[in-house]
């Protein structure tokens, strides 16, 4: 049997920072409360004409390089995007392929909010072990400020653009391989996050507020953040506590905690509850804010370029999001050399 290894990892943020200040501006907020209520300070947006793919493919093409692996090898391509290039279809992962030069792959997207790199994982972790394929690039890329309502003080101070890409490949060593990814729905939560306008039947939808409705053409999101907060933390904090009490794993062997990066306290509340210290917690939300489908990736971008990701070491991966979805996965770096 085929077992599937996180080989490598790449990440991309553009060049463009947009302040607390600066936001401080544009709506009625202030960086002492963004800072106090997220723990936010920055984040990153992309130029006008630089789409989610060309973000996404600045990421892979750092994962293929640190992966060693040859791009004729690569046979599949899976994108989790919510701000994909272009809406429906083409895919945002068939865009990149070719962008990238890879001909012969299999390529899509999916929609599962900031819980998408580890949807993503799953898909590729299942590909390989069935023998379906075998060198699979798994892309999370955002350009959230394309769908961000910069009028809107609850949510346009939270979001970032970006993207993280990782390799996950075939290989028979058991000590290399992802050891477990979690993945759950709720669809009764899905009005306290969403993109109401631009659907089928958005226009239509009871759960729609009136007011929304109006704006026709928006496809802004819209949060019920107080709501998603509470959940957030009850979520995160059952998914992890399962994942590692089905593989027989105390936190304290986790090196590092790598969970989707939305809010301060809320990665503070589900640490604490799991009894982790300080260093074992991943925190890029500072600089980044909420990347959504990226957020993951980036963070163990920062941890792998800063020299703190070593090989063999085991990493929780934990995320959240719209839909309502959530995640977790056990993931040991194992990297060629
Ligand atoms: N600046 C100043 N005041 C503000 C701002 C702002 N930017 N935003 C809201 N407020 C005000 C509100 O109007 C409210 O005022 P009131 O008391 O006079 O009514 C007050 O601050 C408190 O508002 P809350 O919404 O209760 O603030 P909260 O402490 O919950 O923080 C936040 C809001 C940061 C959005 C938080 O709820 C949060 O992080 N939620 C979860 C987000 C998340 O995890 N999303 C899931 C992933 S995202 C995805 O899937 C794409």
């Amino acid at each position: 049997m085929s077992y599937a290894a996180f080989r490598s990892i790449g990440a991309y943020v553009p060049e463009k920072i947009l302040s607390n200040e600066d936001l401080s501006t544009m709506v009625d907020t202030s960086d002492e409360w963004i800072t106090k209520r997220t723990g936010i300070k920055e984040r990153h947006i992309a130029a006008e004409t630089e789409f989610t793919s060309d973000m996404g493919v600045k990421a892979a093409e750092l994962a293929i390089e640190r992966s060693g692996v040859a791009k004729k090898d690569i046979d599949m391509v899976v994108c989790a995007t919510i701000s994909p290039d272009y809406f429906c279809m083409p895919s945002t992962a068939t865009i990149m392929s070719t962008k990238l030069g890879l001909n012969n792959v299999t390529a899509f997207d999916i929609s599962a909010a900031c819980t998408g790199f580890v949807y993503i994982l799953s898909i590729a972790k299942a590909f390989i072990e069935s023998g379906m394929k075998k060198n699979v690039l798994i892309i999370g890329a955002e350009k959230l400020s394309a769908i961000t309502d910069y009028t809107d003080r609850g949510t346009c101070i939270l979001f970032g653009d970006g993207a993280g890409a990782a390799m996950i490949c075939a290989t028979d060593k058991k000590e290399e391989a992802i050891i477990d990814v979690h993945t759950g729905a709720d669809g009764e939560y899905a009005d306290l996050l969403m993109t109401p306008n631009g659907g089928s039947g958005s226009a239509h939808d009871a759960k729609v507020d009136d007011a929304l409705k109006q704006e026709a053409n928006s496809c802004f999101m819209q949060m019920k953040g107080n709501e998603t907060f509470k959940v957030a933390v009850r979520t995160l904090t059952k998914d992890v506590v399962e994942i590692l009490n089905e593989n027989k794993i105390q936190s304290d062997e986790i090196k590092h905690f790598v969970p989707h990066q939305a809010n301060y306290r809320i990665i503070k509340a589900v640490g604490d509850a799991l009894k982790l210290k300080e260093e074992q917690v991943v925190l890029t939300v500072a600089k980044y804010g909420n990347t959504s489908g990226a957020s993951i990736p980036m963070a163990i971008n920062d941890i792998y370029e800063s020299g703190r990701l070593q090989k063999g070491e085991l990493m929780l991966l934990d995320a959240f999001g719209g839909g309502l979805t959530w995640g977790s996965a056990l993931v040991p770096f194992s990297p060629n050399k």
